[in-house]
């Protein structure tokens, strides 16, 4: 199954704060309680997006200094927009192949993007070959393979029901890696020591059915570009189909789990 597809649009910044950005942001003081990094470090965030997770690093972390790549020149001109900190770089570039000097930062980060860079092991060579030795490594992504990411499973599943050839386009189809034994096993192949890998859960709440479609009508993300990439008339059945499968509160509104897998280690 191929890494990327056409339907991975990160372009809009905005588009993807709708979609995305809003649960990454809620994940990422999980993950960093998980990291529990010292203060006064120098970090490296590799596919810092819109910067939900540079943003928690900034607040919460007290850097000493964050290096922060994306390899969207639309979501690093957002985070740094957002975030003018003297202590934060945002550049444009690749995982698998950083512009980072070798053993010049204490931590390297990731969140919710080495499935979707194309060699992963490249990537995560890259983010130890940055850390200094004894540094830390660590990273999350969804729980694809096992449905925890409640939002899109209610998604593929409704569209998979109506159009069999979306059925490859699911992200437990295309990450399969994504479990604890598969990331734990890409980690040791790095080189890394002491892996941890633990699942970092939160509830996502959506106020309404529209509150949950709308972001999949902006395009931003494999489920948003598959969603826009409809006919209309294929759009509807979707959001009709959805509309009747997703569990409702007494109020409207709609709640599914999330789960992500989060990793730590130590270079050596
Ligand atoms: C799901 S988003 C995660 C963004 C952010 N870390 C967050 O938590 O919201 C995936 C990110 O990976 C980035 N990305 C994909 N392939 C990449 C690559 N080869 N190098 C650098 N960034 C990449 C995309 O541009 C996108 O910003």
């Amino acid at each position: 199954m191929a890494a990327t597809s056409r339907h991975d649009a990160w372009q809009a910044g905005d588009r993807y704060e709708a979609y995305m950005g809003r649960w990454s942001r809620q994940l990422a003081p999980r993950f960093l309680d998980f990291l529990g990094a010292e203060e006064n470090l120098d970090w490296l965030e590799v596919g810092c997006g819109t910067g939900a997770l540079s943003s928690a690093i900034l607040a919460r972390s007290n850097p000493r200094s964050l290096v922060a790549i994306d390899a969207s020149e639309g979501f690093v001109a957002m985070a740094r927009e957002n975030l003018p900190d003297p202590r934060a770089d945002f550049m444009v570039g690749d995982a698998q192949a950083l512009s980072v000097e070798s053993a010049s930062r204490d931590v390297a980060a990731s969140a919710l993007t080495l499935n979707f860079v194309p060699d992963k092991k490249k990537a995560l060579g890259e983010m130890t070959r940055a850390t200094r030795p004894g540094g830390t490594v660590g990273f999350y992504v969804w729980d694809y393979p096992g449905g925890g990411m409640g939002l899109m499973r209610a998604f593929w599943t409704a569209a998979a029901a109506l159009d069999p050839a979306a059925r490859d386009l699911t992200e437990d189809k295309r990450f399969p890696f994504c479990t604890p034994d598969g990331l734990t096993a890409l980690a040791k192949d790095a080189g890394l020591t002491k892996v941890d890998c633990v699942p970092v859960e939160m509830p996502t709440m959506f106020r309404d059915f529209d509150d949950y479609w709308h972001p999949f009508t902006l395009g931003a993300g494999p489920a948003p570009g598959y969603c826009v990439s409809l006919a209309p008339d294929a759009r509807q059945r979707l959001k009709e189909k959805l509309s009747d499968s997703l569990p409702r509160q007494a109020d409207g509104s709609i709640v599914l789990e999330a789960r992500a897998w989060a990793l730590k280690a130590k270079t050596a």
